[in-house]
């Protein structure tokens, strides 16, 4: 098998163990064997065995080498916008009331079960390929605007068919996310219908996690719970929307599923985060959000940092809470509004997002791993978190592949 050597690069591995550094390499070389990451390390130590096999070379030009980035939630296949609701809260109103009104996720519901599978994807491919400029290499993209059978496996098709581009795209079920029109008042009747959906929507290959919105303005617990009752049946793993407007206790319903991430918890408790920190649930930090709503609770950082909580950041990219397709502008909203480390927000879009996906083979730059990386013009790391509206991006290597 041949080999192709990337050098002229630092490289920050943002592998663990490392401190607070990023895990750089000075002058390193990358070696990519069939999509993989076959060698990392200074450029002067590359083994001969494997600089025999070099058949293409490629100099980074003094770049900067990242692990690809991966944006480990978004909502980002759905129909229409909510500009309108956007104007409305500039008049006064809260994101609860234009729910509680009708308006909200019910209004993108409407948008998206009136787009065929076409125009959603049409749609959804601009926002899809605004991230990828950024450096995004995986994407998870949740249902939840089909809120049917049928709606919800065409979401998640438009999702899957997305990974045609090169980018990898996990898909997570998120049935429970808003109670459809036609089950108005009906909660529990419509839990029992997400029992339906996620077995048909799992034989069908379209779920690789489940996940939920717990809150008052959405469902409960005891109703959470049972849906995660499911995907355990199914062998399938969880993540919630936890404590975001308020503390319901999600994070330790959702710990005592092994779920793999709580996410929004700007209301988390010292005792969610205990127990998140001994499921190894990480902890999705949505910067986005919270500055779209205009909310001034700050998740508890300090107490994730005291419990070992991994931490993650995304976009939440979804028309509602977080219309956002930059994933290095949350690195810079991450550090200003939530008090982030440069270093612990870029760890929270590599190594800590894959671990909110499950994946193990990727989020460093390993031997081993996939060869996902991204080159940036910037000489130090905590640039991509400094910068505002300035995109550094040189070049993703997707699976070995340059784009
Ligand atoms: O992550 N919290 C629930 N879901 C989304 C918002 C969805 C919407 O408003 O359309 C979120 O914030
Ligand atoms: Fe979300």
């Amino acid at each position: 098998m041949s080999i192709e050597l990337w050098t002229g690069c630092r490289a920050a591995t943002m592998q663990a163990g490392a401190g607070a550094s990023y895990g750089l390499v000075e002058d390193a070389a990358i070696a990519v064997e069939a999509g993989r990451i076959a060698w990392i390390g200074g450029r002067n130590e590359l083994p001969a065995a494997l600089r025999d096999r070099v058949t293409q070379r490629h100099d980074c030009g003094g770049a900067l080498v990242t692990p690809g980035l991966i944006d480990c939630h978004t909502h980002l296949v759905y129909g229409g916008d909510r500009a309108h609701e956007f104007e409305l809260r500039l008049g006064g109103a809260s994101y609860e009331d234009i729910a509680r009104a009708g308006g909200g996720i019910a209004s993108t519901v409407k948008a998206t079960r009136a787009a065929s599978e076409a125009e959603l994807r049409a749609q959804s491919l601009p926002r899809l390929r605004a991230l990828m400029g950024d450096g995004v290499t995986t994407v998870e993209i949740k249902s939840g605007y089909g809120l049917s059978l049928e709606q919800e496996a065409k979401c998640l098709r438009v999702a899957r068919s997305l990974g045609d581009e090169p980018v990898d795209v996990r898909t997570t079920f998120l049935g429970a996310h808003a109670l459809p029109p036609e089950f108005a008042g009906r909660a529990d009747d419509y839990i029992e219908e997400v029992l339906r959906m996620l077995p048909a929507l799992h034989q069908q290959g379209l779920v690789d996690a489940v996940d939920a919105f717990c809150e008052r303005i959405a469902f409960s617990t005891a109703q959470t719970e049972r849906v995660f009752e499911a995907a355990r049946r199914l062998g399938l793993p969880v993540k919630l929307h936890a404590e975001q407007l308020s503390d319901s206790g999600g994070a330790q319903l959702a710990a005592r599923y092994g779920a793999l991430s709580c996410d929004h918890l700007e209301w988390l408790s010292e005792e969610g985060a205990a127990a998140m920190a001994q499921a190894g649930s990480a902890a999705v930090l949505l910067p986005g959000a919270f500055y779209f709503l205009r909310d001034t609770r700050v998740p508890p950082v300090d107490l994730l940092r005291k419990h070992a909580v991994p931490i993650a950041v995304s976009t939440d990219c979804n028309p509602g809470s977080s219309p956002c397709t930059s994933l290095l502008l949350m690195l810079n909203m991450a550090c200003t509004l939530f008090r982030l480390t440069p270093q612990e927000a870029l760890a929270g879009v590599t190594r800590n997002a894959a671990l909110a996906l499950g994946l193990k083979d990727r989020g460093v730059l390993a031997p081993g791993l996939r060869a996902d990386f991204v080159l940036w013009n910037v000489q130090q790391p905590a640039q991509l978190s400094y910068a505002m509206g300035f995109n550094p991006h040189r070049q993703t290597v997707f699976e070995g592949r340059p784009l």
